[in-house]
């Protein structure tokens, strides 16, 4: 990624990673992701927000030279994770006149996971300000977006918000005005899906903040800056709300197809009643389980019910079904119902586990629908029963978008 002039006297010069195709060894980035640092020059003083990544920390220090930087006073750190602190030993080597700006929460932080002296963290308060002549760069700490010690800074001068972690995308490009494309829509919500869901109440308050401050762009920390804030920030508003969309989300494990037919009758019974249904096949292939997993995580950012079709292996719910179970449980989701059917051989305790597994839903519950074997002609029509039980749920939400 080339150093990119943002506004005047402000350059992106972090690195690209299009490479990197999954993230926390969970989420799939199939457009790669970018880590990014600005560069802001004020008449007095340098200050660089953010390094990147360990793996590119070479990309930066180029970047910088490209710029024609030989000192840096300040490196303003937002977020401690390693893929924005963990260059920054190396940058302090290059740079070593540089002094660490933060909040104490990230000076702590950085303490322990990258064993930076806190003695030399100089440390700013929730609306203090950095002045770097005619520049200023005031301190927003933004806890829970998605760690306690994420921190936006306010650029007044030029109306610019490094907004850290939050309305980030994975997302990498050379194009530089690229923030209206449906690719990128659709990174922007993987994102908010795994990394800001889980702290919803939260990211509500923030975008609120955000807005406030009426922004004339956004830097985040991965992928592109949003040039036109209103793009993402109507996003946020709409995914941190409560409406949801006519819309289930399956995610399905079948090893004999037994339970692949109850997931095929459901769905065609809910899309027979104007309900759209995405099924995810979480047994299908090799890898197609982090993939479909990541997929349906996406979905529960406005899915109106999400129903599991296990089958029983093993006296218990099949491993995959435990996997996608645990990470959707983690992101809080806001679906208002929540079922599990399925098929099983001779006896089953598929339900009990998967619910001790899916506490972070506070969904309602769907009576639990399991038969023995190849479903029957009468267990079908019962299933129908409950595919019509469900769409007249969903559709009498009063919180459905249209
Ligand atoms: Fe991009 Fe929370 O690190």
């Amino acid at each position: 990624m080339p150093v990119l002039a943002i506004a005047d006297g402000v350059f992106e010069v972090g690195a690209a990673h299009p490479e990197r195709q999954l993230f926390d060894c969970l989420m799939p980035t199939p457009y790669g992701t970018t880590y990014n640092s600005y560069l802001v020059l004020g008449k007095e003083k340098t200050a660089l927000i953010d390094a990147v990544d360990p793996e590119k920390i070479s990309v930066l220090l180029k970047n910088l030279r490209d710029a024609g930087v030989d000192h840096i006073d300040y490196l303003v750190c937002l977020h401690t994770e390693q893929d924005h602190s963990g260059g920054n030993a190396e940058l302090l080597r290059r740079f070593p006149q540089a002094e660490v700006v933060a909040t104490t929460k990230v000076r702590d932080l950085l303490a322990t996971h990258v064993h930076q002296d806190p003695a030399k963290v100089r440390v700013f308060a929730e609306g203090e300000k950095l002045d770097l002549g005619g520049r200023t760069l005031e301190f927003m700490p933004i806890p829970f977006a998605h760690w306690p010690d994420n921190t936006m800074v306010w650029l007044e001068e030029e109306k610019i918000l490094f907004s850290t972690d939050l309305f980030g995308s994975h997302y990498s490009t050379n194009k530089a005005f690229s923030t209206s494309s449906s690719q990128l829509q659709l990174a922007a919500k993987s994102y908010y899906a795994e990394i800001m869901m889980p702290f919803r109440s939260h990211i509500a308050k923030y975008t609120a903040k955000a807005r406030s401050l009426q922004p004339r762009m956004i830097a985040p920390a991965h992928g592109p800056v949003w040039y036109d804030p209103e793009l993402i920030l109507s996003k946020y508003e709409q995914w941190t709300g409560d409406s949801v969309k006519k819309r289930i989300s399956i995610p399905y494990v079948s090893m004999h197809d037994s339970t692949r037919s109850m997931v095929e009758h459901l769905t065609i019974k809910l899309s027979q009643r104007g309900i759209s249904v995405i099924c995810h096949d979480l047994g299908s292939a090799p890898e197609s389980l982090t993939i479909e997993t990541g997929h349906f995580i996406n979905d529960l950012v406005d899915a109106a019910a999400v129903v599991f079709a296990v089958p029983t292996l093993l006296g218990g719910p099949h491993p995959a079904a435990v996997y996608a179970a645990v990470s959707a449980s983690a992101m809080k989701p806001k679906a208002p119902y929540l079922g599990l059917i399925g098929s099983y051989g001779w006896g089953s305790r598929m339900p009990e586990v998967m619910e001790g597994l899916l506490t972070g839903f506070k969904s309602e519950r769907l009576p639990v629908f399991q038969v023995k074997g190849l479903p029957t002609e009468s267990e079908l029509e019962a299933l129908t029963e409950y595919a019509d039980n469900l769409a007249d749920k969903v559709l009498a939400l009063p919180n459905l978008a249209r």
